[in-house]
């Protein structure tokens, strides 16, 4: 019985180191199966929005960033956020998902 909370601590480690690939391997589902994304809003539901709609980073709509800033920030990461290769997000896909962010307005109300 005295082993039961070192197991619950070793649970959580192992759930929090997993919880990264987790959700890349979500946003590569995402894609079908197929490798094809279905344009840019949809790149942004199942890669992005993941921590830019939930506080995890900074508000990427409504402030018309420039395109050319967006795709380098996502090859290349910044700070915090991890860099996401062609063989995840194709240079068509990613161009798609910064024309939607740099288009997109501002959400009406703010979270
Ligand atoms: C794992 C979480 C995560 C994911 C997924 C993610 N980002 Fe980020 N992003 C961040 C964080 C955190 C920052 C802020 C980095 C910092 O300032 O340290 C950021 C910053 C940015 C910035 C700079 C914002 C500014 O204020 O200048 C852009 C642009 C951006 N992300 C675009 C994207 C796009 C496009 C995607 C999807 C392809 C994406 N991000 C996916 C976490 C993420």
């Amino acid at each position: 019985m005295s082993l039961l909370p070192n197991r619950q601590a070793m649970r959580r480690t192992v759930n929090a180191c997993l919880a990264l690939p987790l959700l890349l391997l979500a946003g590569t589902a995402a894609a079908d199966g197929d490798g094809v994304w279905k344009g840019g809003d949809n790149v942004y539901a199942k890669v992005c929005g993941h921590c830019h709609e939930a506080q995890v980073g900074p508000q990427l709509k409504g402030r018309q960033l420039p395109p050319p800033y967006i795709t380098a920030i996502v090859r290349n990461g910044f700070r915090a956020m991890p860099a996401f290769p062609a063989s995840f997000i194709d240079d068509n896909a990613l161009q798609q998902v910064a024309e939607y962010l740099s288009a997109s307005p501002a959400p009406a109300t703010k979270p």
